[in-house]
């Protein structure tokens, strides 16, 4: 069952069209991702299903179309977006952060458990529970402002670029564990990142986005295989 379904999208920022033309589509339970150079308009991709810029097109979610809808309605409806920048909340505690990702939630109890869940799979976020998000590393922030996005129990988790400003090794843990909090939740997600290699530590398949527009998709494998993914995308 395809949960999310973009056909078409476009956008502009003021008199300048950014996406032309950006087709994809996401599986109910599925990790997607969206590779392309800086510019490219991965970004406002996620921006244009969120609702935070206008856009053109359709975009189908569980079958119907939101595009349009305020940010706050798309969130309800089950999607949550981590920004580009994690923005976490850096004079609250990570358990702060957690619980500020449930403020629509009334189930109490269960919000408790979540959080009992999500501190087993991120053991870092445990051992810092009580400090405040300004003071954890990158690496841990991130893993913050995923769990804060999981927090709100959503069907589909837009994650932008987390491993900017990332060491090497810190942004293949930082994957490695959304990975595992994605077999352990059957959240589907949408990636986007520049680095595919790290991309393919998560997702099944991926599109290519050039200058606002999907040139090319295909499972992880495939894209692996193409050389010229392989000159622009890993390094060789
Ligand atoms: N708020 C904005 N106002 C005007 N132009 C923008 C804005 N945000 C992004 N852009 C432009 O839109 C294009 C796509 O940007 P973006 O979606 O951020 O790309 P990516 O995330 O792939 O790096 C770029 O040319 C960028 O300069
Ligand atoms: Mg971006």
């Amino acid at each position: 069952m395809t949960l999310l379904e973009l056909e078409s999208v476009t956008a502009s920022y003021g008199p300048v069209q950014v996406l032309d033309g950006v087709s994809l589509s996401v599986p109910e339970g599925g990790a997607v991702g969206i590779l392309g150079a800086n510019g490219a308009g991965k970004t406002t991709t996620l921006r244009a299903i969120s609702g935070t810029v206008r856009a053109g097109g359709r975009i189908l979610f569980d079958g119907s179309d939101i595009r349009g809808k305020r940010p706050d309605q798309v969130a309800a409806l089950g999607i949550a977006h981590v920004p580009e920048g994690r923005g976490t909340f850096g004079a609250l505690t990570v358990r702060e952060n957690l619980r500020v990702g449930a403020y629509l939630r009334r189930d109490r109890k269960q919000i408790e458990s979540d959080i009992d869940f999500l501190l087993e799979l991120f053991p870092n976020l445990e051992e810092r529970f009580k400090s405040n998000a300004s003071a954890l590393s990158g690496g841990e922030q991130q893993m913050l402002a995923v769990g804060r996005a999981f927090m709100a129990k959503p069907r589909l988790l837009l994650l932008d670029e987390a491993s900017l400003g990332l060491a090497p090794s810190t942004a293949k843990t930082v994957y490695d564990a959304i990975a595992e909090l994605r077999r352990e939740s059957g959240i589907a997600m949408l990636v986007v990142e520049q680095n595919a290699n790290l991309a393919f530590r998560l997702v099944d398949s991926a599109t290519v986005l050039e200058t606002g527009r999907s040139v090319l998709s295909g499972t992880s494998a495939e894209l692996r295989g193409m050389d010229e993914i392989r000159r622009a995308y890993l390094g060789g």
